[in-house]
């Protein structure tokens, strides 16, 4: 498709941009921690300032235009992609982190049509490093091409996971035993951001070879998904098959081979929240 998206793409990176100076802003002042469905699943306004930053711009400028966005599903929105073209929001992905100033902390825009991403924005504003893709045109950090790693023996390769927010001890469980089988493949190591974004990102870059995990929103991997597939990677589901950005789980991985190896390794049900998949229509 020509140019048709890149107004938006172009707007999404500048509102990425700002969302980040919030960000850093807010890093400099005291955070007022707050929490959702349990006390590790934290929020702070910042999430919901910059959240409101992001929408408000859009509307201005696409005003027929969907939004899916974390904090405001929170605030009792609907969580449904249609084919209509939509904004799937994260204002920052590793609240945590940033509830910590651990170093990652990413603004992520994803935008689908027809439920397919066609631009996807991550800015981990810490690093101040703006990954993009575009369906068919690439991914890109500070616009220069990002390349999934060629690896594709799984003994030679560091998985990125993130250990979820349960805190219930079976749950935990079975993150620990995928996460044991894993890593006495054996493989050289595990690393997680803290951010499933950045996380993604690193699959792109090819720092690490692949990334998992279950419990996951449609937010946290929009975005993430095509700077993957655009960097030559492959996305499938945690039981193998396709991956549906709307299932709450994904393998992202630099190719096939890994990404299999790693599905058959891990409990693709392994919750890390409530599992319930968020709904996608018509
Ligand atoms: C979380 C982060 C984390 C991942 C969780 C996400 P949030 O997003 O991406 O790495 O493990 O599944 O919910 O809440 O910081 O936006
Ligand atoms: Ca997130
Ligand atoms: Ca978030
Ligand atoms: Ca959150």
């Amino acid at each position: 498709m020509t140019d048709l998206w890149q107004n938006s793409m172009d707007h999404a990176v500048a509102a990425a941009r700002r969302a980040g100076q919030v960000v850093q802003q807010a890093l400099q002042d005291d955070r007022k921690v707050m929490t959702k469905s349990s006390s590790v699943d934290l929020v702070t306004q910042t999430d919901q300032r910059v959240e409101q930053l992001i929408i408000q711009s859009v509307k201005e400028k696409f005003p027929t235009h969907r939004f899916i966005g974390e904090e405001s599903v929170a605030a009792g929105e609907p969580c449904v992609l249609t084919d209509d073209p939509t904004w799937i929001i994260d204002p920052i992905d590793g609240t945590t982190n940033f509830v910590h100033a651990f170093p990652f902390v990413a603004v992520s825009i994803g935008f689908s049509v027809n439920k397919q991403v066609e631009f996807g924005v991550v800015y981990s504003c810490l690093e101040d490093k703006m990954f993009t893709a575009r369906r068919g045109r690439g991914a890109f950090c500070n616009g220069e091409p990002l390349q999934v790693s060629h690896q594709t023996d799984i003994k030679q390769s560091i998985i990125a996971t993130e250990f979820g927010s349960s805190r219930d001890p079976e749950a935990v469980d079975k993150i620990f035993s995928s996460l044991r089988n894993v890593l006495c493949i054996p493989i050289h190591g595990v690393r997680g951001a803290g951010t499933a974004a950045v996380n993604m990102c690193l699959v792109a870059s090819g720092c690490v070879e692949a990334y998992y995990e279950t419990g996951i929103h449609v937010w946290d991997v929009a975005a993430g998904s095509l700077i993957v597939s655009e960097a030559g990677g492959v996305l499938m589901d945690t039981e193998g098959g396709e991956v549906d950005l709307m299932s709450r789980r994904i393998v992202a991985a630099n190719n096939r081979t890994i990404a299999e190896r790693i599905i058959r390794e891990i409990d693709p049900f392994s919750p890390t929240r409530d599992d319930a998949p968020s709904k996608s229509s018509q």
